[in-house]
């Protein structure tokens, strides 16, 4: 198993340092475009290995042909949120990079699984998709993960129960039109409408909602990182230990939910060939209607990008 990362900024790097630490991988290239960084970085975490003991062999670089015959590739590289800063106002910038990175990802492994987590993510998704011409079952996105690691955060923290007993989904575009589905949300099986109150939900909610905005606006300069390469890592180990772990990751539909041709957070069953199905389980009418909108501004957005990716 080869895991390349592009990108080595505070995602990259700390998403390629848990690869090794969980042996997901024998080798893990770390590449960026700036030089130095991903090989002083990937230096470091590679003498981590007899403290932490671990035999993954990390290598930084800024040259593809390095990342030759990878299985798994993240996409990390791009510029992140700056405080005032919408996701989708990376969306021109982003899309350019993420094009380029895809057609270089491309020339040297035939046939890898990507994993974007770029910002905007279903757009950036897309992006790789339409450069990759790979299946879309192989080109998924990182966002559900992270969105419902934030909901089940706040709902444990609320509770004061452990995170294990906490089962959510949100599901939706990566942005302030996410849907966290309250339904088929409870602790050890209990619904949370029977644990708290509607104020309270719809409290933890419209928190989950602006989750990444809270920690850009602590750290001034960019955004969260830690959960986010956790979430990355989580779908990595599903795919490399063909887990069929049924997680919220963005994927094309192809008429789910009403939705065609779109690039939208929903429950997949991710394994070894990437996504091998996509779950369409029942919304009500609300949450369908947010899905819904959800993916006609990834669609709009999507179609903007059409004369940058032909
Ligand atoms: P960062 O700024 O720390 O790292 C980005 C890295 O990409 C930099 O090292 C930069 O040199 C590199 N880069 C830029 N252009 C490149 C190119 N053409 N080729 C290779 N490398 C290139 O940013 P951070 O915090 O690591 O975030 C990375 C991206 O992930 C951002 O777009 C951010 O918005 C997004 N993100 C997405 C999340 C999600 O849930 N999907 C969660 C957190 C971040
Ligand atoms: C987040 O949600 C910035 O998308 C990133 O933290």
């Amino acid at each position: 198993m080869k895991i390349t990362v592009i990108g080595a900024g505070h995602v990259g790097a700390t998403a390629a340092y848990r690869i090794a630490e969980k042996q997901l991988a024998k080798h893990v290239v770390l590449l960026d475009i700036l030089e130095g960084i991903p090989q002083g970085k990937a230096l470091d975490m590679f003498e981590a290995g007899p403290v932490c003991l671990f035999d993954t062999k990390i290598r930084g670089t800024n040259d593809y042909r390095d990342t030759a015959d990878s299985d798994i590739v993240v996409i990390t590289a791009g510029l992140a949120r700056k405080p005032g800063m919408s996701r989708e106002d990376l969306l021109m910038k982003n899309a350019g990079i993420v094009r380029d990175v895809t057609d270089q990802v491309m020339r040297h492994s035939n046939n890898p699984i990507i994993i974007m987590v770029s910002n905007p993510l279903d757009i950036m998704t897309h992006v790789g998709h339409v450069r990759s011409k790979l299946p879309s079952s192989r080109v998924i996105g990182m966002a559900g993960v992270l969105d419902t690691a934030r909901f089940r955060t706040f709902i444990a923290d609320e509770l004061d129960v452990s995170v294990q007993d906490v089962n959510a989904f949100v599901l939706g575009g990566h942005g302030d039109s996410m849907v966290p589905v309250v339904k088929y949300t409870n602790v050890a099986g209990i619904p949370i409408t029977e644990l708290m109150s509607a104020e309270t939900i719809a409290s933890l909610v419209d928190r989950t909602r602006k989750g990444g905005a809270e920690i850009v606006n602590y750290l001034k300069e960019g955004s969260a990182y830690y959960a986010p390469a956790a979430s990355a890592v989580e779908m990595i180990d599903a795919i490399v230990n063909d887990r069929k772990r049924i997680l919220p990751c963005s994927a094309l539909l192809d008429g789910q939910y009403g939705i065609d041709k779109v690039y939208i957070g929903v429950p997949v069953k991710l394994g070894k060939n990437g996504i091998e199905s996509i779950l369409e389980i029942d919304l009500d009418k609300k949450e369908l209607e947010g899905l819904r909108k959800s993916a006609s501004i990834v669609k709009e957005n999507c179609d903007n990008l059409a004369s940058l990716l032909s």
